[in-house]
């Protein structure tokens, strides 16, 4: 299982990434809010592009905004391996999935807990990581909704019927107690669980 790490809760940014990166976390997982698609907002990216002189890690950005069209560009100059939007904002998202791949990075499409995994489908030729939310997006440190599971298993039954080989994150409220509805998934994001403990490595190793 890979493991992707959020710093969303984390109470000293600079702090949590530099001991993440003696970790064997293999992403940091960066959660960017707008206040519109979800009614909060993280820093602004002038601020937010810094993170990457304090990790080496890959970036797996996770964009909880409505205009993705604005962001992509900017995200892009990062140490980024993947960049997800959401299926459920007003924008092209063919046309977003594409010019994130225009820039050489993986594309990923998420689905709120509310939102059929069949809405995926004609945008499955453009995606490389199904993003299943397991949480409402917008805040660290909530519950794992437990039919996250069932849409976990239907993902994946999805991509084998489309023969897609996407992978498939599972995000929000993944722990020791968690890990186990996630047997389906090829990677999980995991925030306050890990920077909220006082051994990193050790919570990481729990969700392998
Ligand atoms: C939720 C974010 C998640 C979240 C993960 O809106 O997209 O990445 O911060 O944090 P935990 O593991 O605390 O749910
Ligand atoms: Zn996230």
């Amino acid at each position: 299982m890979k493991v992707g790490v959020s710093f969303l809760s984390s109470k000293d940014i600079v702090r949590d990434l530099k001991i993440l990166n003696d970790t064997d976390v293999d992403y940091i997982h960066v959660d960017v809010m707008d206040g519109k698609f979800v009614p909060k907002k993280t820093m602004p990216f002038k601020e937010m592009r810094h993170i990457s002189d304090f990790t080496d890690k890959r970036l797996d950005v996770h964009l909880m905004v409505e205009d993705a069209s604005k962001y992509i560009p900017l995200y892009a100059e990062l140490n980024v391996e993947y960049i997800t939007i959401h299926v459920e904002i007003d924008e092209d998202i063919e046309k977003d999935l594409k010019l994130i791949k225009s820039y050489g990075i993986k594309a990923g499409l998420s689905i709120k807990p509310d939102t059929k995994v069949s809405e995926l489908v004609p945008y499955l030729p453009y995606v490389d990581q199904i993003l299943i939310m397991s949480v409402e997006p917008g805040a660290g440190g909530q519950s794992f909704i437990p039919e996250s599971e069932n849409k976990i298993n239907e993902a994946r039954a999805l991509l084998k019927s489309y023969n897609m080989n996407a992978i498939i994150n599972v995000d929000g409220g993944v722990k020791d107690s968690t890990i186990k509805m996630c047997h389906n998934a090829d990677m999980v994001v995991s925030g306050s669980y890990v920077v909220l403990s006082d051994n990193f490595q050790e919570k990481i190793s729990s969700l392998r």
